[in-house]
């Protein structure tokens, strides 16, 4: 009874607080309401992150981010230079702190600025790649982004109370030069995709394409066209597959709020030059009853990572079928294990010519991953299977990372819950590099 009430209590701050925040957003923009939104992203050569820039503030200032796929909100350092006129903080058991599912409440003794308030609801953020968390204000400023039809960018268009977590500086650490916070792309109801669509009232719907080192790819927030010079409309190959969520409610408090922000697929079998790898489809499905297993989309790992019996299973057959196209294995470059000498591999236009690996997925639908995706050169003349032994104890089964994602469109469908997938778009003469950011001079 008290679970429906405080259901229903939030359901209705919900609507309540989107509704108010929709109006608020389109009064200074008149009738102008986008139908979707861009933002750019690029690779950091050094930390592999995919990063992002967003503009907040008043006056506006960009922001780089680290794109966080199953990121639970946005999260930005606020002890370093937040000077804002339209910061406010969330007052403990405020609609925005319920949005945030934040119960705790926090005082500071310091004098107050963005970040430090009293009363004011917490979040603990994680720096994913240090593992460091920090504890910070929930708090509300303007968030601007440019809008787009799909083919290029349009205006700017503004939120004017985007509620997002306020930290302290040290837990960017782990993160690029230059990079002041994470923007979480998760399922919860304060990640970048749902505060955008509830704001524009678009579908729960985006899309990422990561490009490779080197160029500007792009992430779509809301529904199709999205378009790649030349005039190619990636929405119209994707295929699509179920999400899967049904992790077992009795995992411990943190990781049950992860798992509830995270992208998990239905990976039923592997198969490589179309042969099944034997022995591991007991192992791939998903999340047991002590919430382990099961595959995760990442945009944190540069590389994908399995539990070793499924390593050692896959590489074990990459290797005989790569054997069997005269493809000469050499000694393995760390991080890799599995390399082979460039010598008897062809190009093509789908990267380097090697056994296909492919995703069979619990719809028997499948994702062909093509050398593009499944190679890394690591020298002039080696080429390595771009996948890490995660270790029997790791927690999911599967976590597919970035190399395996990049020059793919993927677009994650809340409303429906299921994930569409292009494959890799040189086979459609695209790459995620070929998203047009000249803007329209007439908008
Ligand atoms: C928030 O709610 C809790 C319990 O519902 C209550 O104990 C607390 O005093 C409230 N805090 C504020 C600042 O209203
Ligand atoms: C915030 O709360 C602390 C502890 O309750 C108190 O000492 C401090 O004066 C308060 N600060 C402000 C600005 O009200
Ligand atoms: C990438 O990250 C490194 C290490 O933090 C930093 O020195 C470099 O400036 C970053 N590169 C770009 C293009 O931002
Ligand atoms: C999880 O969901 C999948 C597909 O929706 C289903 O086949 C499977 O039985 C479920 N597993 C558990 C433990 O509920
Ligand atoms: C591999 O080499 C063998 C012997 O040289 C040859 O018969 C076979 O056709 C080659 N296979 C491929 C796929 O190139
Ligand atoms: C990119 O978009 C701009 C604005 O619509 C347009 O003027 C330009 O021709 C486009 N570029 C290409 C290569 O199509």
């Amino acid at each position: 009874m008290a679970s429906f009430f405080q259901y229903l209590l939030l359901l209705l701050f919900f609507i309540a607080y989107f509704s108010s925040s929709a109006q608020s957003s389109s009064r200074p923009k008149s009738s102008f309401r986008p139908r979707a939104l861009v933002l750019p992203v690029t690779k950091n050569a050094s930390t592999l992150q995919y990063v992002t820039q967003i503009h907040q503030r008043t006056p506006l200032v960009p922001l780089n981010l680290v794109l966080d796929l199953g990121g639970q909100n946005l999260w930005v350092d606020c002890e370093k230079h937040y000077t804002s006129s339209t910061y406010r903080p969330a007052r403990c058991n405020s609609t925005q702190c319920s949005l945030a599912d934040a119960s705790t409440c926090g005082e500071c003794n310091e004098p107050p600025r963005p970040g430090c308030h009293n009363s004011t609801c917490t979040l603990d953020s994680q720096e994913p790649h240090t593992g460091g968390f920090a504890t910070g204000d929930v708090g509300q400023d303007v968030v601007s982004v440019q809008s787009t039809n799909g083919f290029h960018p349009g205006r700017n268009v503004a939120v004017s109370r985007f509620i997002f977590s306020c930290t302290p500086s040290y837990i960017l650490q782990g993160l690029a030069d230059g990079v002041s916070g994470m923007a979480g792309l998760g399922r919860t109801k304060i990640a970048l995709p749902s505060q955008f669509a509830s704001t524009f009232c678009f579908p729960r719907k985006f899309a990422i394409c990561l490009p490779s080192s080197g160029s500007k790819g792009v992430v779509f927030f809301g529904d199709s066209p999205y378009v790649f010079l030349p005039n190619v409309n990636a929405a119209q190959s994707l295929t699509y597959t179920p999400f899967i969520f049904n992790r077992s409610s009795s995992v411990p408090m943190f990781a049950k709020r992860q798992f509830l922000s995270e992208y998990y697929i239905g990976v039923k079998s592997i198969k490589i030059d179309q042969k099944v790898v034997p022995n591991i489809n007991k192992i791939l499905l998903p999340a047991d009853k002590e919430g382990f297993g099961g595959t995760t989309i990442s945009t944190l790992y540069p590389y994908t990572i399995l539990k070793t019996s499924i390593f050692k299973a896959v590489t074990k057959v990459f290797i005989k079928a790569s054997a069997a196209w005269n493809i000469t294995r050499v000694a393995g470059v760390a991080p890799f294990e599995v390399c082979f000498s460039k010598d008897n591999i062809g190009s093509t236009r789908l990267g380097p010519a090697v056994p296909t690996i492919e995703l069979v997925l619990v719809n028997n639908v499948g994702w062909p991953i093509f050398g593009a995706n499944s190679m890394v050169p690591v020298k002039d003349d080696v080429l390595c299977l771009g996948v890490l032994d995660g270790g029997e104890f790791l927690e999911k089964s599967i976590m597919m990372g970035t190399y395996q994602l990049e020059n793919n469109l993927l677009q994650f469908d809340l409303d429906s819950s299921r994930l569409g997938f292009s494959s890799l778009l040189f086979g459609r003469k695209t790459s995620c590099a070929n998203f047009n950011f000249t803007s329209a001079t007439a908008e």
